[in-house]
């Protein structure tokens, strides 16, 4: 037997035993006559004792243990003189009578602490060494719990977990796809799945009711903090619903998992707000309610009076930084900085302050006080706030304007990781519109049904802009945890939605005939939705980038450099694809 007890288990009721432990040196201090080892394993650390006086042979031996050396130890355990109240085994250590080396370790490349030294490369190319962190351990200790109440939860709603394929045919959800060729068909590939969505309404059709699983996507995409080539959503699907039992299901499982990872009770249901709601008043389909800034519009009070900026504007829109009116030129000038910066790329910022003097502005020579209190009014300004101002064309200024209030947010402290604020954001539209090619998008998925007093406008290809989706997201914080809709559940109305989107029927029927034929053997009415589970669970930990919520994740790049992932492949392999590769 390797081990009597973990590292993380002793107490002072157990003084007196005999027990043996094994795990990593944490750290060794000698202090002459008495050597003390911190011995680490996932469940905690425990102090081994050695004494020159007691046994010199061992204690020298434990003098020459090196970090990340994997050792056993048995000993008695014994009461400890100078206690350490900060750890659960803090008050016992263990006089050791045996040691043994199992494994000797090279100095690992950087601490194997919770604050290390290692830079985030060399953290990911020693990513097992990066996982013996406590902090990222609890990570995974949190990822596990959280799978866990979402398999109670959904069970207990009757959720059936089902495998999907991971070779499959191309699902589109507005990436690209990753491709694997086939040896046994040459010239062919399979894509992975974006998701498993077209399988999940199959298995509606199937009759399976209620369908869910933790799975593996993959999408080719530029990545961000929020996103991984391969990631996991929590998939879930339902028949015989409509959007308002969705809603309820899932709220239902949101506020499970408040309640069993954090202890919160959410009274009454989340706030739900409608997409040109949320576009409009924050500039983006995924608010962070955690503080306000709400946008005003102002074209009917700034508009007329000369100022060409606005005049000359689609749209003039605000925010009211409150308490804000005392930064200094050189912060002012820093918000400025900021929205120019070429991913943002705006011209300005009109500011408007409310001080002890009264109302100023930057464009004071072409408004009097009173249209300035005008604008004050509608923002609810008191003296102290600082109204941030931005005009021309109205999408683009929304977005500008969103990126400056969660900038304020973030520089006045409002946007803290401990405080949740979920939300629902409801009535998407079922299409959008490239600028360019003129083409139309499904703004969810091509299978996400139109509302049924919007159907007919897709078969006569009119006023397509208006058509709205019964979709909807789940916003927690400003990130979208998960999205989903009801579905279309009939072969001509999703005939209709891919011509819509420019496929030929010989096109559509080649890539989704098996759906659509599907739908033509009783096929119920289903809807459903997915929830990025690296995204849930990165939330919970009060962090913002998933990869550290991710074993074994990709860096910006797509790569991962401790296999050195993608590679390439020998001629061999590539003659039995029959691929050649190109430069
Ligand atoms: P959607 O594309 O909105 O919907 O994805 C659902 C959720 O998955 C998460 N997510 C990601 N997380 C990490 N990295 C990524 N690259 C990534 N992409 C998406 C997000 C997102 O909200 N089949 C539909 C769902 C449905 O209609 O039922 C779908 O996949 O949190």
């Amino acid at each position: 037997m390797y081990r009597t007890h973990t590292c993380g288990e002793l107490r002072l009721t157990d003084a007196g035993k005999t027990v043996t432990l094994a795990g990593w040196v944490q750290r060794a201090r000698d202090l002459g006559g008495m050597t003390f080892v911190d011995l680490r394993d996932r469940f905690g650390i425990t102090q081994l004792s050695f004494n020159m006086e007691r046994d010199k042979g061992l204690c020298e031996q434990a003098r020459q243990l090196g970090r990340e050396f994997v050792v056993q130890a048995t000993g008695t355990v014994r009461e400890r003189e100078s206690k350490n109240l900060n750890i659960p085994t803090g008050e016992i250590e263990l006089i050791v009578t045996e040691l043994k080396v199992l494994n000797a370790a090279k100095t690992p490349p950087f601490t194997i602490e919770e604050e290390t030294d290692g830079g985030d490369e060399l953290r990911m190319k020693y990513r097992y060494l990066d996982l013996r962190r406590a902090n990222i351990r609890r990570n995974f200790e949190l990822r596990h719990r959280m799978a866990i109440e979402v398999r109670n939860y959904l069970s207990a709603q009757h959720f059936l977990e089902v495998e999907t394929p991971v070779l499959i045919k191309s699902t589109p959800e507005g990436a690209r796809d990753f491709v694997v060729p086939s040896r046994m068909n040459a010239g062919e590939f399979y894509a992975l799945p974006q998701s498993p969505q077209t399988f999940k309404q199959l298995l509606m059709v199937a009759g399976f009711d209620r369908y869910f699983q933790i799975v593996k996507c993959f999408r080719d995409e530029d990545l961000r903090q929020d996103r991984q080539p391969e990631f996991t959503q929590i998939d879930c699907e339902m028949a015989f619903v409509e959007q308002e039992d969705i809603l309820r299901t899932f709220e239902g499982m949101a506020k499970h998992l408040f309640q069993a990872i954090h202890g919160i009770t959410f009274d009454g249901a989340f706030p739900r707000m409608s997409f040109d709601e949320a576009m409009k008043g924050y500039g983006c389909d995924k608010p962070d309610l955690r503080f306000g800034m709400k946008f005003q519009e102002l074209n009917d009070l700034a508009q007329g009076k000369g100022f060409k900026v606005f005049d000359e504007a689609e749209l003039v829109v605000g925010i009211n930084a409150e308490g804000c009116a005392g930064w200094s030129r050189k912060q002012t000038d820093g918000l400025i900085d900021f929205v120019k910066r070429p991913q943002i790329g705006a011209t300005g910022i009109v500011f408007v302050k409310w001080t002890e003097e009264g109302l100023k502005s930057t464009v004071d020579k072409f408004f009097t006080p009173e249209q300035l209190q005008a604008w004050a009014d509608r923002f609810g300004m008191k003296q102290g706030d600082l109204l941030c101002i931005m005009a021309g064309k109205a999408d683009k200024t929304r977005k500008q304007l969103n990126e400056l209030r969660l900038h304020i947010g973030d520089q006045l402290g409002l946007r803290d990781p401990k405080v949740f604020k979920p939300l629902w954001v409801v009535d998407f539209p079922l299409l959008e519109q490239d600028e360019e090619t003129g083409r139309w998008h499904a703004m969810h998925h091509p299978f996400t049904a139109p509302k049924p007093e919007d159907a007919q406008k897709l078969f006569d290809q009119v006023d397509l802009g208006s058509v709205r989706a019964n979709a909807y997201d789940l916003v927690i914080n400003g990130t979208e945890i998960g999205g989903g809709s009801i579905r279309i559940h009939d072969r001509t109305m999703q005939e209709a939605m891919f011509r819509v989107l420019g496929f030929t029927d010989e096109d559509a029927r080649y890539k989704f005939g098996f759906l659509m034929d599907a739908f033509e053997y009783g096929a119920p009415p289903h809807g459903g939705a997915a929830f990025g589970f690296d995204r849930w669970v990165s939330l919970f930990g009060h962090r913002t980038d998933i990869r550290e919520f991710i074993a074994f994740p990709k860096n910006n790049a797509g790569r991962d450099t401790m296999i050195d992932a993608p590679s390439r492949i020998d001629d061999v392999q590539l003659q039995e694809l029959g691929l050649i590769v190109k430069g």
